[in-house]
């Protein structure tokens, strides 16, 4: 049976984890965290990426090897997705990126679009969507929506915590994307922010708190 939400159970991503929980990190110890779990995660989502048979030349003679098959497209939600980004190029270099810019209602916690600038043929690729926080939902639905609206068939999400109520809507909404996230935290607070969790991502990853 498909397993929807896939837990990342690792004792690095757990490290790691930790350091973005602990309110005393610094915005720069914090992007290095983010850029260390996003490896982590991405290693994760891309596990069983299909691949190509090849074969190269080594200095000793031939060899058989196999590189990735379908094109990769990652789209960081801004702005804290852009915190996850360098880790997937790390490990995908020529993935094409597309953006998505979402912005959640200090008040409501309702996501309005304010950007997006997606790469043509999504419909061919593997697209991996990356936003480090999956609260309400709101926001991953939104995005996952103007993917398959613009073509997207095969898409994860990569998230860093995640509360119950946006897995439940993700899964209601779109019930064919796989979510990869090390874990799902307890519950809402009233102003819609994950509790525990770890605050604003986008504004500890900036200092913009
Ligand atoms: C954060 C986060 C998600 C969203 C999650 O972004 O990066 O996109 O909140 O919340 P939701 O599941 O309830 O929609 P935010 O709107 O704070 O913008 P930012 O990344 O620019 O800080
Ligand atoms: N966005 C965040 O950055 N943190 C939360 O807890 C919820 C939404």
């Amino acid at each position: 049976m498909r397993v929807p939400v896939h837990i990342v159970d690792r004792p690095l991503v757990h490290d790691a984890l930790v350091t973005l929980l602990d309110k005393q990190t610094t915005p720069e110890h914090f992007r290095r965290a983010a850029t260390r779990i996003s490896v982590l995660l991405a290693a994760e989502a891309l596990r069983d990426i299909a691949t190509t048979a090849i074969t190269v030349d080594t200095p000793l003679g031939p060899a058989d090897g196999c590189t990735i098959g379908p094109e990769v497209v990652v789209v960081p939600v801004l702005r804290a997705g852009l915190g996850m980004l360098d880790a997937v190029l790390e490990l995908v270099p020529d993935a094409r990126v597309g953006h998505i810019g979402l912005q959640r209602d200090e008040m409501t916690a309702v996501a309005s679009q304010y950007y997006s600038k997606l790469p043509a043929r999504l419909d061919a690729a593997y697209v991996m969507m990356i936003d480090p926080m999956l609260a309400t939902g709101g926001s991953a639905v939104a995005a996952l929506d103007l993917l398959r609206a613009s073509g997207a068939r095969e898409v994860r999400m990569i998230c860093i915590v995640a509360a119950p109520e946006g897995v439940a809507l993700v899964e209601r909404h779109h019930p064919n994307v796989d979510i990869y996230t090390p874990v799902v935290d307890r519950e809402l607070n009233p102003q819609k922010f994950i509790v525990p969790g770890l605050g604003d991502f986008g504004d500890r990853l900036y200092g913009t708190v």
